[in-house]
């Protein structure tokens, strides 16, 4: 078992902890004992949930409104936390575009500062504190997506290529720190992603067996986290999809994806 044990000062961190993914590992953490750090934009949600946790589980949750796609506001966060010990860090926080490269240029960067730097900026801020302790534990949430050439969806594919490699690479440096470092790598998951990448069609177009819960992806995780794993894909589809996207020659996949993610809108 490699998660650090729960202690009165000392917090689990999450971002995107508002929806779906992020609000399920809050509350997975939460029932194992652990006091929270919640980030998001909507801070009415992140307080609903710090509530509703505190009173189901007795534990405390801060609640840390930020938005990640803006520079000031991660460096507002990563300051806000110098004070705090981060066991565990959930890099989370995410969403996606979909249709023509840089059809809206401002979306496209947001999604990399949210997806990447965002991502690199908490990891380079926490990472060395939890060496210097020699305990603590990372999560980040890639996906499927980062392991396949997406037409029509390029951008996003390309940050969860960077997520899922910055895990694995830290998870191979990490090794023997006492710090861990596990990627998620979720195919669909039902959560308000779809609705906020304007991917309507999606619902209809995947089969209910293709989809698992928010909660299952953050039980999987968790328990990934917990045995120190390297790489967590939760759902039958999700791995299949995994081993599609890293093992079938990309010249095949390329135009195969690109009529996939050219219909879905
Ligand atoms: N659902 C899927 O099928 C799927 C598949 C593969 C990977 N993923 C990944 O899973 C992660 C979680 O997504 P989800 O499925 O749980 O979607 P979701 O329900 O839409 O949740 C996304 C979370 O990210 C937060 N977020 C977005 N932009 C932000 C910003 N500028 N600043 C701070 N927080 C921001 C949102 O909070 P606010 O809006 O309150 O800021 C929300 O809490 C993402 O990284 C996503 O790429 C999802």
């Amino acid at each position: 078992m490699t998660l650090p044990t729960p202690a009165p000062d000392s917090r689990v961190l999450i971002t995107g902890a508002s929806s779906g993914i992020g609000e399920a590992l809050a509350a997975s953490f939460a029932r194992r004992g652990h006091h929270l750090t919640l980030v998001a934009r909507r801070e009415d949600r992140l307080r609903d949930l710090a509530d509703r946790l505190n009173a189901a589980h007795g534990v405390i949750a801060d609640v840390r409104p930020a938005d990640l796609a803006d520079a000031a506001g991660r460096r507002l966060l990563i300051d806000s936390l110098a004070d705090v010990e981060v066991s565990v860090a959930c890099l989370n926080a995410g969403f996606a575009t979909y249709g023509a490269f840089a059809a809206d240029p401002d979306r496209a960067r947001e999604q990399v500062e949210v997806n990447v730097t965002a991502v690199h900026d908490l990891a380079v801020a926490l990472v060395p504190r939890m060496v210097r302790r020699a305990s603590g534990a990372v999560l980040i949430t890639g996906s499927t997506a980062g392991n396949q050439p997406s037409p029509n969806n390029a951008t996003y594919a390309a940050t969860k290529a960077f997520a899922n490699t910055l895990a694995e690479s830290l998870h191979g440096e990490l090794a023997g720190t006492g710090v861990t470092c596990t990627l998620l790598a979720p195919g669909p998951v039902r959560t308000e992603f779809a609705d906020v990448s304007q991917l309507g069609a999606i619902e209809s177009r995947l089969p209910e067996f293709a989809w698992v819960s928010a909660d299952e992806a953050a039980e999987a995780a968790v328990r990934g986290l917990d045995a120190g794993r390297m790489r967590v894909v939760p759902g039958v589809v999700a791995k299949l999809q995994d081993l599609g996207g890293k093992y079938t020659p990309r010249t095949v996949l390329n135009p195969i994806l690109k009529k996939v993610y050219g219909d879905l809108r």
